[in-house]
This record gives C-alpha cells, sequence and structure tokens, in this order.
C-alpha cells in the first residue's frame, strides 16, 4: 500500500423527499458509511455527501394533498432523514437539497455548456393533458384498460395482467390520476440529451473496471438496444428548476438529481477552505465514487457519465450498486409487518445490530439481500455478544479483582498478537471492495481463536490458587488486546460499541494503526456491557408495531373497503371443473380454460400461465365467481374469474374444494 493519503468523495443516492426512510434504504446508507468510516480509520481523506431529492410531479402533489408547500414538505422529511441518519449512526460530512442555489447554479451551468457543446436537440411530443388541472401527465398519472386484455385500472405505461407496454394513448377509457377526468392528448415542445453522442466514451468508460461486471453485462444489453435520445424538460406546473431561455419549461428530476451530489459538496466547499474543481474537473488525482440500488443504474452508469463528459466535468471513478432488501425471503409487505421503516427499527432495537448484519452478508454484487429475522437475531447475539464482547468480559473481570485495574507490562503470546495484526491487509481488501462479508468471516474467526486462547489458558481456573496473579494478568492482558484488534477491525461497522469500548481500555481513539502495537501497563476501566441480548419479543413488538402503523394510515380506507353480508352473497360462487385449458396466442400471461359448473360451460381467461401448464389443469376443480359480468377481451368473451391466490413475490396459486366437492355446488 502506498503511503500517500488519497482523497476520496463518496455519495449516497439521494432520498425522495416524500416519505420517510425504511430499512431498504438504510441497506444503502449503511453500506455507504461502512466504506467511508473505513476510508477515514485508514487515514484517507474521505468525504461523504448526500441530499433530499426535492423535485418532481410526486412531491409536487403529495405536497398540495397535504395542504403545504413543496418547500414545506421538502424540508420536514429532510428533517426526518437527518434523524433517521444520525441514529443508524451514518456519519454524512454534508446532507444538501436539490432546491438550493448551489444545485440551481451547477445545473444551470451544465445545461448551458451541453447547449453549447451541441449535445441538445428539440422535438416536438404528444402527451396526456388533464385540462381541469391544465397539466401534461407523466405515464404513471393516467390509468384506464390494457389496450390488449381489457384489464381495468392499469398504469398508462404496462399492463400488471397481461403484461403488455403501451403509451397512455392507446390505454381504452383512460382518466387522468390527478383529476379523475379523461384526459386529452396534447403536443409540447420538449428538450433531449443526446446520449448517441458518448456512445464511444461511454462503452470505454462501462469497461474499464469502473462497473461491477454483473452490471456490465445488463449496461451492454441496453447498449445492444440503442442510446435514445433521453428527454430532460418538463412542462408547467412543475416543481423545478426553470430552464433559462425557456417558456414556461422545467428540468426533469433526474437531470438536477444527481447534480445535487455536486451541489452538496460545493455547499461544503465554500463553508471551508477545500478545491471544489480538484474534485469535479478532469485530471486530478482525486476519486469519486457513487453509491446506488439496482434500480438506478440507468441513470448512474450512462446518463450521468455523458452529461458530465459533454459538460467538462469529469466521470466517476465507480459507481457501486447493491440489490435489494428483502425480508424474510419476500419483498417487504406492509400487510405483514415487514415493510419496516427506519424509525420503527429504532424504537425497538439497536442500529448497529442491523449494521452488523448487513455487513455480513454484503457483497460488491447485485444480489438482493434477505433479512431473515431470526437468522438476524441469532447472527447478532451469536457473534456479536457470544464472541466479541465476550472476550472483554471475561477478561476485565480478573484485571480489575488481581491487577489492580492495569493491563501487564508484555504480552506472554506476542506471536499470536503478530497474526492477528498480519490479517490486516486482508481484511482491509475486503473492505476496499465492499466484500464486507468476507471481512466479517475473517474477523469473527479471529475472535473465535481469541476465545480459544482464553479457553485454553482457563484463568478462571488458576484464580482458584493464590500466587497467579500475574500469569492470570498476562492472559487477560493478551485477552484484551485480541479484543483491542478486533475492535479496530469492526469500528468501521460497530461505531458506537467500538467508541464504549475505547472508553472501558482508555485507549483513546483506536485507528487502522493501532493494530500494529500492544496496549500494555496502563489502568482500564471497569467493564460495563458492550452489548444486549435480542430477544424474540423485540422482534414480534416491531412488526407489531409497523402492522399499527399500516392500519392507522388505512384505516380509513379499510372502512371504507367493508362489504355486508348481504353484499358478500350476491356473489355467485361456484365449484368448477376444469375440462380443457389452452394457452392465448399474443397474451403472455394468460390461459384459456372451460369450466363446467354442473352442466354449463363457462370459458374464463386467467392469468395463471406463470404458474401452471394447460394440461396440468385439466380435470382439476376449482372456484369460480360465476356471476362476473362478461367482459370482451381482443381474445373473447371472459365470463366469470377463477379464484387464486397470490402476493407481490409468489403465486398465483389457484384454490380448490376439499376431496368430494362437486362441480356446480355452490360455495359460500
Ligand atoms: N431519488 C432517487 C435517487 C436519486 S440519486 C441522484 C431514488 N430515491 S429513493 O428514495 O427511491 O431511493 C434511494 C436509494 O435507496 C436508491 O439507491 C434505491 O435503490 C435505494 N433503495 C430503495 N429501496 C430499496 C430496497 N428495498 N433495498 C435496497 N435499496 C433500496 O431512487
Ligand atoms: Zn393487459
Amino acid at each position: 500500500m502506498s503511503n500517500k493519503k488519497r482523497q476520496i468523495l463518496v455519495s449516497s443516492a439521494l432520498p425522495y423527499a416524500n416519505g420517510v426512510l425504511h430499512l431498504g434504504h438504510m441497506l444503502e446508507y449503511v453500506q455507504t458509511d461502512i466504506w467511508v468510516r473505513f476510508q477515514k480509520l485508514r487515514g484517507n481523506d474521505c468525504l461523504f455527501v448526500c441530499a433530499s431529492d426535492a423535485h418532481g410531479t410526486p412531491i409536487m402533489l403529495t405536497a398540495e394533498k397535504e395542504g403545504t408547500t413543496p418547500e414545506e414538505l421538502v424540508d420536514r422529511i429532510a428533517e426526518t432523514n437527518r434523524r433517521d441518519y444520525a441514529d443508524f449512526h451514518i456519519e454524512m460530512d454534508n446532507f444538501h437539497s436539490t432546491h438550493s442555489d448551489e444545485n440551481r447554479e451547477l445545473v444551470e451551468g451544465i445545461y448551458a455548456a451541453l447547449v453549447k457543446n451541441g449535445h441538445i436537440a428539440r422535438k416536438k411530443i404528444r402527451q396526456a393533458f388533464d385540462e381541469e388541472r391544465n397539466m401534461f401527465l407523466p405515464d404513471r398519472y393516467v390509468r384506464g384498460n390494457c389496450p390488449r386484455c381489457g384489464a381495468d385500472d392499469q398504469y398508462g405505461d404496462s399492463c400488471e395482467v397481461c403484461g403488455a407496454t403501451y403509451s397512455p394513448s392507446e390505454l381504452v377509457n383512460p382518466v387522468s390520476v390527478v383529476s379523475g377526468k379523461p384526459p386529452v392528448e396534447k403536443e409540447s415542445e420538449h428538450l433531449f440529451f443526446k446520449l448517441a453522442d458518448f456512445s464511444i466514451m461511454l462503452r470505454e468508460w462501462i469497461h474499464s473496471g469502473r462497473l461491477h461486471s454483473s452490471i456490465v453485462n445488463k449496461l451492454d444489453e441496453w447498449f445492444e438496444a440503442g442510446l435514445r435520445d433521453w428527454d430532460i424538460s418538463r412542462d408547467a406546473p412543475y416543481f423545478g428548476f426553470e430552464i433559462p431561455g425557456e417558456d414556461n419549461k422545467f428540468f426533469y428530476v433526474w437531470l438536477d438529481a444527481p447534480v445535487g451530489y455536486m451541489a452538496s459538496f460545493l455547499h461544503y466547499c465554500r463553508a471551508r477552505d477545500i478545491d471544489f474543481d480538484s474534485y469535479w474537473r478532469p485530471g486530478g488525482d482525486t476519486e469519486l465514487y457513487h453509491f446506488i440500488g439496482k434500480d438506478i443504474i440507468y441513470f448512474h452508469a450512462l446518463f450521468w457519465p455523458a452529461v458530465l463528459h459533454g459538460s467538462g466535468y469529469r466521470t466517476p471513478t465507480a459507481v457501486l450498486a447493491h440489490g435489494f432488501l428483502t425480508v424474510n425471503g419476500s419483498k417487504m409487505s406492509k400487510s405483514r409487518g415487514t415493510f419496516i421503516t427506519a424509525r420503527t427499527y429504532l424504537d425497538h432495537l439497536d442500529a448497529e445490530y442491523l449494521r452488523y448484519y448487513f455487513a455480513g452478508k454484503l457483497g460488491p454484487g447485485i444480489d438482493d439481500l434477505d433479512l431473515n429475522l431470526d437468522d438476524f437475531r441469532k447472527r447478532v447475539n451469536s457473534d456479536v455478544v457470544g464472541k466479541l464482547v465476550n472476550i472483554a468480559s471475561r477478561c476485565a473481570g480478573f484485571i480489575q479483582r488481581l491487577a489492580d485495574g492495569k493491563l501487564a507490562a508484555e504480552l506472554p503470546d506476542p506471536e499470536l498478537f503478530a497474526r492477528f495484526s498480519n490479517a490486516s491487509e486482508e481484511i482491509a481488501g475486503a473492505y476496499e471492495n465492499r466484500e464486507y462479508a468476507r471481512a466479517i468471516r475473517e474477523i469473527m474467526a479471529l475472535a473465535d481463536e481469541a476465545n480459544r486462547y482464553i479457553d485454553g489458558n482457563k484463568p478462571w481456573v488458576l484464580a482458584k490458587e493464590e500466587g497467579n496473579e500475574k500469569k492470570i494478568q498476562a492472559i487477560c492482558t493478551q485477552g484484551l488486546n485480541h479484543f483491542r484488534q478486533l475492535c479496530i477491525y469492526l469500528k468501521p461497522v460497530l461505531p458506537e460499541l467500538i467508541s464504549n469500548a475505547e472508553e472501558f481500555l482508555q485507549c483513546g481513539e483506536l485507528n487502522w494503526s493501532d493494530l500494529q502495537k500492544p496496549q500494555l501497563g496502563n489502568a482500564i476501566n471497569p467493564f460495563k456491557p458492550l452489548a444486549r441480548r435480542i430477544e424474540t419479543a423485540d422482534i414480534e413488538k416491531m412488526l407489531a408495531a409497523s402492522r399499527a402503523e399500516l392500519a392507522a394510515s388505512t384505516e380509513h380506507k379499510e372502512q371504507d373497503n367493508m362489504i355486508n353480508i348481504d353484499e358478500f352473497k350476491k356473489m355467485d360462487l361456484r365449484v368448477a371443473l376444469i375440462t380443457k385449458a389452452e394457452v392465448v396466442d399474443g397474451a403472455d400471461k394468460l390461459l384459456r380454460l372451460t369450466l363446467d359448473i354442473g352442466g354449463e360451460t363457462r370459458q374464463v381467461f386467467a392469468g395463471i400461465k406463470s404458474a401452471y401448464q394447460p394440461e396440468d389443469l385439466v380435470d382439476r376443480l376449482t372456484i369460480m365467481v360465476a356471476n362476473l359480468q362478461p367482459r370482451k377481451m381482443r381474445f373473447g368473451v371472459s365470463e366469470g374469474m377463477v379464484l387464486a391466490a397470490s402476493d407481490d413475490q409468489d403465486g398465483p396459486y389457484l384454490l380448490a374444494p376439499d376431496s368430494g366437492a362437486r362441480p356446480g355446488m355452490k360455495v359460500s
């Protein structure tokens, strides 16, 4: 390793300012924070910036619905973000906002440079327009019947039933989500960033070790599909920055959002004496890293480097993407209570436990990471409490009782100490490459070794006889020195626990270089427990609280959703025998079922193709809604509906009656 101090600027993706943070977000902020703390611990100069992502239609509309201004909403959410970061020990050097003077100044400069360099084009596009609200509608703000299968209440860009993709103008019976009225089509001139101008530069950039191999493949696919012009303007009303020289046009939120990284840093530099340009202009030897989730790779690995390059700035040293968080094996689910906000977690459990668990599972790629709550409890209890803290608690009492609270003047086993310090470059390499799981494995193997050392020397047996005080002091000094080495290794992950350990050891602030020299001869403080075990009850309470939050937020809706027994009785549910099942040409998700409900035959289209082979369905019994209004679809008329179970992740599973039931029987 060279001894030169690296100068590093790091960002996490900017959280949208219209909602609170959940544990999925925390995965990213924890991953980034561990890396930054590691760099600082190694003596590098590392700065960590972030900001609220303040602009865009959703934030404008949320504010309106809450009867407030976007500015007020953004400030309020930013306050909750700040508290969540602080309590998760996420130590950002600056948390700013994209709705700031710095960001306006930078984005205007970038845009002017792109215009000057010929990278902006103008094109007329036709778009859904809400005449009542006088606004253009993003695709997601138009809903209607799918043009292919007829399913109702589908988004303007794709159908969740048959998988078709289309433009909002193709929807049948479209309505604006904002006003509930049918939108019209209206023409408007938009500004486009000519991404294809950067084909050569991007291809080179992507293939120069800046991205994990799993992402490079994905990007190559996008490349093959062609680099299309990117629409960077939006018409008023829009919460964002007006585009200079245009009439009532605004920068699209995704143009100014990554510029927010620069803006946050600029804001930081201006309050200090730091040279902004040495980090952002080409040719310097500073490093620039963006930590992001896999869903926003396109923006960060194609648009962003191209925009930077096209406007005279440097490109990132690397873009570091991670996968998504699942809880207990599934996408976070509000109804199961596994949609856990950062705050609800903190109300019940210690932030460092989650940091440790994430670290123990994080690798450099974009695989999803599962928070299995039972595994979480066991792993933290066994590693942090049972292995790490245990070393200190086993040794500390003897030092107090038999050695006047003082460590011995030398180590009985300097070789073992050296073995622990010799792991340092291996562990540093793992942190550097974001192989945290590997770092944790190595560190815990050392913790096992330290515990074995104490087990082998049995100070508690020696303590039964007089005259062994020196020997016991030596053994415990050795044990505590290993504890101290482990503390250094774990400091990026467990900053608060290690800070309490530093207090206990009276060793001052530990640094990576302290791994090499033992701590000898000084007095230490009496031991206080550094971590408590996680109980299953803690986790259950957290899940219950998450479910309760959901109930509170949807109480009103659920009331509205209640039906009475008469309404239920209106439904004619029948046992149906599947006599025929066929694939439907041109529908990805549908099967055509012929059903016998006791002498009467029905044709039903069911979105179950992903889960069943048609031939496996024939002769099976299921349950159907027999009095659903027939629906005309492109492939024919659907005369009812079969019932199947599913959630966000899994299914569908067709319902079936117990054996003995016969076709046509009424279900009630
Ligand atoms: N505002 C944009 C980012 C702009 S960066 C110039 C955004 N915001 S977000 O709030 O939706 O997400 C912030 C970060 O959290 C993103 O990197 C996103 O991938 C990450 N995650 C959001 N949900 C997540 C999980 N369930 N799991 C892991 N990361 C997740 O995107
Ligand atoms: Zn459809």
